[in-house]
């Protein structure tokens, strides 16, 4: 069964490389940059300087009193790439992206709802109205 255990080693050689692509060893230094980014502080934002929605969600925490970690895609030379490596890591290409505490939040309608049904005071510990305490 030569055949067969040649078969077996391919498949094997194949699921390695599939792992390997997967691995962060491959990622480019834009999406290391991204997963960086959102590890190191507590609220991130992926904008662009001129967008609405990007506004609308910064507008969010303004309310919060809080100040998110902002990249304006928009103002430097690696912006298309990052923006490139954003939609990789979460499936998206639009702007704004929020992270809290290195979870992807979504996009401006995402950060909207989750500030008006608590749950963005919640993730951020914030004082919220309707505590349990
Ligand atoms: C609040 O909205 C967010 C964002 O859409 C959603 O993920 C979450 O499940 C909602 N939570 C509640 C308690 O409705």
């Amino acid at each position: 069964m030569a055949l067969g255990r040649r078969g077996s080693v391919l498949v094997g050689l194949m699921v390695t490389l599939c792992a390997l692509a997967a691995s962060p060893v491959f990622s480019s230094p834009e999406e290391k940059f991204v997963r960086k980014t959102v590890s190191s502080h507590e609220i991130v934002i992926f904008s662009k300087s001129y967008c609405p929605y990007c506004r609308r969600a910064k507008a969010v925490f303004k309310e919060l009193s809080k100040v998110p970690y902002v990249v304006e895609l928009d103002q430097r030379e690696d912006g298309g790439d990052i923006q490139h490596a954003l939609s990789t890591i979460v499936g998206r290409r639009t702007v704004p992206q929020v992270f809290i505490n290195g979870k992807h939040l979504g996009g401006s309608d995402d950060t909207v709802e989750a500030y008006e049904n608590g749950s963005l005071a919640k993730l951020l510990g914030a004082d919220s109205r309707d505590s349990d305490l």
